[in-house]
Formats: C-alpha cells, sequence, structure tokens
C-alpha cells in the first residue's frame, strides 16, 4: 500500500536520508531498526510528510504523495505518531482524544473519544486524569488512541517502547499486534528496541546512516550478538 523508492530527504544542505527503497503491505508490521541519529525519525516524518524529499518518490495505493502536505496525507489515512507521544500534558484524557480529529464535529468528537475508551480500558479508568500525570506506558496508551482516533490506514510508529517500564512493553506489543489484525492497518514500526520489534515482525530493515543495509530476521538477529554489534553497534 506503502512505496518508497530512492527517497532521499534532511534537513537544509544537511542529507540524512540516502535512496530509501521501501515496501509497506496493509496488515502488517514493518519495521525499521537502527541506533541513535541514523534517521529513523526523519524517515517517517517523510512519510508523514513533515519532512520534504530532496528527491524519491512515496505512493500511497499507487498514487504519488511525495509532495502533499502533512494534512492531505492524514486524510488519505496516514497517522504519525510521533518520538515522545506528542500528548497534551495539561488536557484529561478524554480531551486528548477530543482534540485528535480536527475535521469532525464536536459531537462525533466525542463520540470518538467515548468508543476509543472503551476499547482501551486502561484508558477509561483514566479518563479524567491530565495526560502528564500518565506512567510511560499510558501515555504510548494514549498517543495510540489518539492516532487512532482518525480511522489510519496506515500507522507511523516511532519508538514506541522508548521509556516504557519492561512490564508494560507486553501491554503495547499486544496492543499494536490487535489494531493490525482487527483494523488491517499497515504499521511501520522504528525502533532501537531489537526484542520489542521481535515481538511484532518477523523480519526488519536495519538502517545505518541514512541507508536501508539490510533485511534481518528479527528472532534471528535477537539471538546473534555479533550481528547486533555489527547492525545496530549496541
Ligand atoms: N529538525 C532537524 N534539523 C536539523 N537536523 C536534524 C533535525 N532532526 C534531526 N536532525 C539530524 O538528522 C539526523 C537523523 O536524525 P533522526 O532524528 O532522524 O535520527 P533517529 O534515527 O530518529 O535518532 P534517535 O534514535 O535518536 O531518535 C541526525 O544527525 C540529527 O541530528
Ligand atoms: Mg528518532
Amino acid at each position: 500500500m506503502l512505496t518508497l523508492a530512492e527517497v532521499r530527504a534532511g534537513y537544509g544542505s544537511t542529507r540524512v536520508l540516502h535512496a530509501v527503497t521501501l515496501e509497506v503491505t496493509a496488515g502488517e508490521c514493518t519495521a525499521v531498526l537502527g541506533r541513535n541519529g541514523v534517521g529513523k525519525s526523519t524517515l517517517l516524518r517523510c512519510i508523514a510528510g513533515l519532512v520534504p524529499l530532496n528527491s524519491g518518490r512515496i505512493t500511497l495505493d499507487g498514487r504519488d504523495v511525495s509532495s502533499l502536505p502533512a494534512f492531505r496525507r492524514a486524510r488519505l489515512g496516514v497517522s504519525h505518531v510521533p518520538q515522545g507521544r506528542g500528548i497534551f500534558a495539561g488536557l484529561t484524557v478524554q480531551e486528548n482524544l477530543r482534540v485528535g480529529p480536527a475535521a469532525q464535529r464536536p459531537a462525533a468528537a466525542a463520540a470518538t473519544a467515548e468508543r476509543l475508551l472503551e476499547e482501551f480500558p486502561t484508558l477509561g479508568a483514566m479518563a479524567n486524569s491530565k495526560g502528564g500525570s500518565l506512567s510511560g506506558g499510558q501515555q504510548q496508551l494514549l498517543a495510540l488512541a489518539r492516532a487512532l482516533a482518525t480511522q489510519p490506514r496506515l500507522l507511523l510508529l516511532d519508538e514506541p517502547s522508548e521509556g516504557i517500564q519492561p512490564s508494560i512493553l507486553d501491554e503495547i506489543a499486544a496492543v499494536l499486534a490487535r489494531i493490525r489484525a482487527e483494523r488491517h492497518i499497515a504499521l511501520v514500526l522504528v525502533e532501537q528496541n531489537l526484542d520489542f520489534a521481535a515481538r511484532l515482525a518477523e523480519r526488519a530493515h536495519v538502517m545505518v546512516k541514512g541507508e536501508l543495509v539490510a533485511t534481518v530476521d528479527t528472532a534471528e538477529l535477537a539471538a546473534d550478538r555479533d550481528q547486533q554489534r555489527h547492525y545496530m553497534a549496541i
């Protein structure tokens, strides 16, 4: 459903992505692994329309979206959960869920929020708590729920495991697996946490200095320290 062909992009004169080619299928989780600063977030921002391409092409269901602004891509079903989650700390859980879908009327936004609070009981129990008072894992759930408010077909996840206690990672992984299966959504998961990525994707692309250099079996990589050092400098 999503393809990137020879995508090059960066910030000003700094080139970050070098000829990235990638294919993402509906209902699957496409993982991209890489150490700090290699360009993982930049890749997701390019797909979301937040960083312009220097060259190359991005297509969504065969349509060239390379120069569409972010809000038009969002309307086509692209939803981006940024690194650090991007929730509103001063708003309650319920309010966070209402301010997501900008195009909705207030009544529809409230109904969407109610539906999401039911779908995510952990959030339902904290509907009136401020976003900023939630734990890292709860904030990640809230960010996911917000991303789902727009009924996306493509979910871009930027290091969802970052800063989350190991005990809650299982819940986040299970929620993502359920979302993918039940909603038949395509996931692009960017991670440094190999074990977390391995729970959701059998294979992963490895990014080194803005290039996708290899495709690996995540279970094999998780068991192979030498390969980990080689690809991720862990
Ligand atoms: N807004 C920006 N302006 C200029 N340079 C940036 C900007 N954002 C990122 N960079 C640079 O682009 C490169 C890639 O950054 P990016 O955030 O995509 O990496 P990353 O793989 O997501 O890293 P991390 O694992 O730390 O999140 C880095 O050298 C970074 O300093
Ligand atoms: Mg990043």
